[in-house]
């Protein structure tokens, strides 16, 4: 343990900065070994500052070394100024000054990916959240906004591409023949936004041309060996640039749009202005190694970071506890634009179902927080799902509160009154307001509560006045630090389904439709419907109109009947879901209790009709087929007992297998695409059904079943038949799943990318010897513990398998403990985030959360980084 424990910064204590900087002169002089920065900051006093002290402090981390500091030219001497280890205290400053620092970096020796590093043989940065003061001291926080001019210095055979924000300037050469080039970003932004880049990269060209006719040039980068997989990521760019003209009548605002692809990245991409950095798995594409997945993820990502280019650059965070005002909007953004894309549904299932399992959980967790957090210690680990997910969830209800056309004219007016400028979540909330004269004060509350709400409905209908009584209860569970909380603003959108499959017509203050939205705001309430001609079942929270739990006590016969007529096709899926979650809560009972596990299934006469029906989206079956998933399981157990879940899952999957034998042998053949592969809706849609037909039915032990995976393993012209093939392989335990594994290894070794994928799926393996493997994996050739995709690679996929992590001797915990500690120092964001599923000890069964807890102790005991230490120490309380 450390002496001083890191401490905690409170978003009640934000004051504004003393000083601000207009401009940012920046020289990099890059060299192999080190890399000197040279900084020239025109600085004054802040007006609006109450702070009238001397002093001015600027941060800046210690693996830094300055070699000079200047004011206004003059060197200052040692007792003019002092160095902590993450600030340069200068004991007087002028009002108005041009501050000069020298600093000497080691990007080569930076494994923490934050600052400058190198990722291959390039110079690249990361300064999102705190980055920038590793580079330079500086005033890093987002609301100094400057404007940047950037001098890149280098070798021009080793760095023939020389990049930053803005626009190149000039171009020369220093007199000893190294190649000099200037960047300017006529645009204020703050550090966080800086980017620099330098290397021996391919560059793909293309243009757009906005809607006021300006052309724009488009430029992606990568390694010369990639290039020819950037084109699916070119044209998502001009799709998402087209889009944001179109909806939210954003135009970009530069000449030229640039997007890096690097390979050590801690997260998915970057939004840098004008300079997007992508981690090469969020944006390189091709039909041989990209599964449909990760091209609707690669679509996804690059139009979240064009779209940062206004929710988040233009107008950005006044400080970092805002940080869902640019995230949570820019994910809602990226969410509407995919739908817009593909299908409305398949995108909802997904994405709320991704929410219901991962952010539920970390809601339900030691780390739970609001979506506008009060305080942190280290802000890299408040990127979370709360603050994207349930963040874009907000929005969204905003949206549904405000309609289409009041929400756009909200969305104008918060971008034309705060350009330029930086700002709360509550000024985005004021600008919905004032545009709408829709009263959201209670509803800010979903900002500032922590936790997942929990609605129960029940429904009382007189046949003699024709009306429907809906009585709604919510309450919200305490989480860390807010033990009772205040009812919350939340939309209800519903409909009613007459017995016989049809939207009836209800009247619902004063408003007769076949759906309505419904404003709970107390803890209870009743909402009253008449001329409703029959006895209804009601379609509740259609598409998921409110992030939180609810339940409704549907007999198994209505959820049928929502399962095939309800109009809205998110609950049509989720009853279907709801199906399956109760059949498999009674059998993690029976196990549990050691009893005989039922081997009928009501949801097999569900299956049945949807696979014989040849009518139905194939999306939307291929989605009602996929069980509910170990993690999400996991979520709705009040204690969790994995193995029990996972035999559960195990049993289900094998009645509806052998029930349906036929039909998913028949599925399977009529979804065979003989064309060209596309990542489009119509064959992605295809193949999902495809293969999760052929999943069913080689769990069925048909041998033409195997014949068929075989067959689809070996010859598929696309990764995401042969990927799947081979996850169906490896996780009904098929007898050739280990020689397939070796096979596919040797097939694409060279493709860093996918043997990403072989990592996941070889650590994954249900083997109760399996931590063997993960070892092996570990210090195989195709890993690098310096890389965090092939890090997330092997523990993510270890993690998954329920036998290995968590089997009995608590040796799968100790494994992932030993890797957070090797970890800690050397990369603590990482370090941090793969901590995750340790810190859900408390839910787990005690023979399993005590040997968690256990390791979360020895975890404790170590010299720990910030990030580790916020994640432990909130575990353990
Ligand atoms: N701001 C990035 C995004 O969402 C995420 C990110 C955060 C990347 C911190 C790197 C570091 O789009
Ligand atoms: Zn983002």
């Amino acid at each position: 343990m450390k002496d001083s424990s890191p401490s905690a910064i409170y978003l009640k204590d934000y004051t504004v900065p003393d000083f601000l900087i207009d401009k940012t002169e920046l020289t990099f002089e890059l060299e192999e070994a080190n890399v000197l920065v040279t900084s020239r900051l025109h600085m004054r006093r802040n007006a609006l500052s109450s702070d009238k002290v001397a002093s001015l402090v600027l941060d800046g981390g210690d693996e830094m070394k300055l070699i000079g500091v200047a004011i206004d030219n003059v060197s200052l001497s040692a007792d003019e100024y002092q160095i902590t280890n993450q600030s340069l205290e200068i004991f007087s400053a002028p009002n108005e000054f041009v501050l000069t620092c020298e600093t000497l970096v080691e990007p080569q020796n930076n494994t923490r990916l934050e600052g400058l590093y190198r990722s291959s043989s390039m110079f690249c940065t990361q300064c999102e959240a705190e980055g920038f003061r590793h580079i330079t001291y500086y005033l890093d926080r987002p609301d100094v906004m400057s404007v940047f001019t950037t001098t890149i210095i280098g070798d021009e055979e080793k760095y023939p591409v020389m990049l930053s924000n803005g626009n190149e300037v000039e171009r020369g050469k220093t007199e000893d023949g190294k190649t000099v080039v200037t960047w300017h970003d006529p645009f204020k932004k703050p550090a966080y936004l800086f980017a620099l880049v330098a290397g021996n990269l391919a560059v793909q060209d293309d243009v757009f041309k906005t809607k006021s006719g300006r052309v724009v040039t488009l430029r992606i980068f990568t390694e010369h060996h990639n290039l020819e997989k950037v084109d699916y990521a070119m044209g998502a760019l001009k799709r998402s640039m087209k889009w944001d003209e179109d909806v939210y009548g954003r135009e970009y605002d530069l000449d030229i749009f640039m997007v890096v692809a690097v390979d050590d990245f801690n997260m998915g991409a970057m939004e840098n202005k004008g300079l997007n950095i992508f981690n090469s798995s969020c944006l390189l594409a091709s039909p041989e190694t990209t599964t449909d997945d990760a091209y609707l993820r690669i679509e996804a990502i690059v139009a979240h970071e064009y779209f940062h280019n206004w929710s988040g650059n233009r107008v950005t965070c006044r400080d970092w506890f805002q940080l869902s005002l640019k995230e949570g909007f820019t994910v809602f953004r990226d969410q509407t634009f995919s739908s817009d894309m593909h299908s409305e549904t398949v995108k909802r299932v997904e994405d709320v179902s991704f929410l219901r399992t991962a952010q539920f959980a970390e809601d339900a967790g030691p780390m739970a927080h609001p979506v506008r957090p009060e305080s942190f210690i280290e802000i890299s680990n408040f990127y979370t799902l709360t603050v994207y997910e349930k963040g874009s969830e907000i929005v969204r209800m905003i949206y549904t509160l405000l309609g289409e056309q009041a929400f756009r004219k909200g969305s104008d007016l918060y971008f034309d009154r705060h350009d330029g400028q930086a700002v709360t979540c509550d000024d985005f909330v004021a600008a919905m307001e004032d545009a709408s004269g829709v009263d959201l004060s209670q509803f800010k509350r979903w900002y500032s509560q922590a936790g997942t709400p929990e609605l129960l409905f029940e429904s009382k209908y007189s046949v003699t006045d024709k009306t429907l009584k809906l009585v709604v209860k919510q309450t919200t569970p305490p989480t860390p630090g807010q033990e009772s909380k205040l009812p919350l603003h939340i939309p209800i959108k519903l409909g009613l389904i007459s017995k016989d499959g049809n939207e009836l017509e209800s009247t619902y203050s004063g408003e007769t439709a076949q759906e309505h939205v419904l404003h709970l705001k107390s803890e209870e309430a009743t909402f009253e419907f008449s001329g409703v001609d029959s006895e209804p079942v009601p379609s509740i929270l259609r598409g998921f109109s409110a992030p939180v739990k609810y339940e409704y006590a549907y007999s198994t016969e209505e959820l049928l009947l929502l399962m095939s007529s309800d109009s809205d096709g998110f609950n049509r899926w989720n009853a279907a879901q709801q199906l399956a979650v109760r059949e498999l809560k009674s059998l993690i009972h029976q196990i549990k209790n050691g009893e005989p596990l039922a081997d009928q299934s009501d949801l097999v006469k569900g299956f049945k009709s949807l696979l014989l029906n040849e009518e139905l989206d194939p999306a939307m079956v291929a989605l009602i087929l996929e069980l509910p998933s170990q993690a999400y399981l996991s979520e709705l157990e009040k204690e969790i007992d994995p193995h029990a879940i996972h035999s559960a899952l195990t049993h289900l999957t094998k009645v509806i297998a052998n029930a349906l034998k036929e039909e998913f042998s028949a599925t399977y053949m009529n979804n065979v695409e003989s064309t060209v592969y596309e990542p489009n809706a119509i064959q992605i849609a295809k193949r999902a059904l495809k293969n999760i037909a052929l999943h069913y039915w080689v769990e069925s032990d048909d041998v033409t079943a195997l014949e068929s995976l075989n067959e689809q393993f070996s010859n598929s012209d696309n990764m995401t038949d042969q990927y799947a093939a081979l996850s169906i392989a490896v996780e009904a335990g098929v007898e050739k799943a280990d020689v397939m594994l070796a096979t596919f290894y040797d097939q694409w070794l060279h493709e860093s990318l996918v043997v990403n994928k072989w990592l996941t799926l070889s650590a994954s393996q249900e083997n109760v010897d399996g931590l063997k493997r993960v070892e092996e994996l570990m210090s195989h050739p195709a890993f690098d513990i310096k890389n965090p995709n092939k890090v997330r690679a092997v523990l993510g996929g270890m993690g998954r398998s329920v036998q290995v992590f968590h089997k009995e001797d608590g040796s799968g915990y100790r494994y992932l403990a030993d890797q957070i500690i090797y970890l800690n120092k050397r990369n603590p964001q990482l370090a941090s985030r793969i901590c995750t599923p340790l810190t859900r000890w408390k839910k787990y069964k005690s023979s399993l959360g005590d040997l968690m807890k256990l390791e979360l102790e020895r975890i404790q005991k170590e010299d720990l980084s910030k990030d580790v230490y916020e994640v432990i120490t909130k575990s353990l309380n």
